[in-house]
């Protein structure tokens, strides 16, 4: 068994690590799984770096694994290895989906109306804030403004209605109203960040500037999202200008899936899944080690 964690001291619910890390200009990393043997691979990468670390699922991801279900496996290695590992309902489109993760014990929601209109987000995120706080309190609320595409995949082309402009980027005076009216603990905007990652590479660069003027804005933390494929510079400036988290899920897919592509070429006799599974969540491991070292080590 590991030793324990040194920062982790008094220190018990997401929102105190968030607190922390944003007082330190450190983030903490999240990460998107669909698999019980990625979600290994991303605390054995956390827990060698002893850093705090969120688990991410989108509603595919969560169905996948089932949601009360992996709700039970993070809390239970949160448990055994008495250790900060925590869990994200990510990218929730629909009350009922964060209504579904609150219940089932998630650590943190995200109402995702960054393609509605900017009142409609506010209307629906704010009655997603009131849900979840009914239903416990210490539960995260994020919310999202400024649509930068919705799939962590290989793009072609930068998704419509994601150009990285003056017009598409968040402002601040339209974020520090959205923080104000809906009552969100985190907020993630557009800031030169897309869902997904340019095939070979070129994803925009950040607005850094922007960053830095948007958490004076908002009072509150700020999440950067879509971090596959943007620069490693990008990603340390904007920690420093007020990002708190950081998710990936991009590189962790193409990293597993090339992976097991090469194991199962090299062992076309091999049919126990542990074992030929076991390269892609190392290759998995070793993206999220390279990100986590970017803003934690
Ligand atoms: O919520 C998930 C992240 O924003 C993932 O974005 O696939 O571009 O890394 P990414
Ligand atoms: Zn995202």
């Amino acid at each position: 068994m590991c030793e324990k964690p040194v920062f982790f001291g008094d220190m018990n619910s997401l929102r105190d690590y968030i607190i922390d890390a944003a007082a330190r200009k450190r983030a903490l990393g999240h990460f998107n799984i669909s698999t019980v043997d990625a979600l290994w691979g991303v605390f054995r990468a956390a827990r060698e770096l002893r850093a705090p670390v969120i688990i991410g699922v989108s509603e595919g991801e969560r169905s996948f694994i089932g949601v009360r279900q992996v709700a039970a496996l993070v809390r239970s290695i949160r448990e055994e290895y008495d250790y900060p590992i925590f869990l994200n309902a990510d990218h929730s489109y629909s009350l009922e989906k964060v209504e579904e993760a609150a219940h089932a014990g998630f650590d943190a929601v995200i109402f995702d109306g960054a393609k509605l209109s900017f009142d409609e987000n506010v209307v629906t995120t704010k009655r997603c804030v009131e849900l979840v706080r009914r239903v416990n309190p210490d539960i995260i609320v994020e919310g999202e403004i400024g649509f930068i595409g919705e799939s962590s995949k290989l793009l072609d082309a930068i998704p419509a209605g994601a150009e990285v402009n003056a017009e598409h980027l968040t402002k601040p005076e339209e974020l520090a109203r959205f923080v104000r009216e809906t009552g969100v603990d985190l907020v993630a905007p557009a800031v030169g960040n897309l869902h997904g990652m340019l095939r070979g590479g070129g994803n925009p660069r950040l607005d850094i500037e922007r960053i830095a003027l948007l958490r004076e804005a908002a009072g509150i933390p700020l999440v950067l999202h879509g971090g596959s494929g943007i620069a490693d510079e990008d990603v340390i400036a904007a920690v420093h200008a007020g990002i708190a988290i950081v998710h990936f899920n991009t590189e962790l897919r193409l990293a597993y899936r090339q992976a097991l592509a090469l194991s199962l070429a090299e062992n076309p006799d091999e049919i126990a899944p542990y074992k030929f599974l076991r390269p892609a969540a190392q290759a998995l491991e070793r993206v999220v080690s390279e990100k986590l070292r970017l803003f934690w080590a």
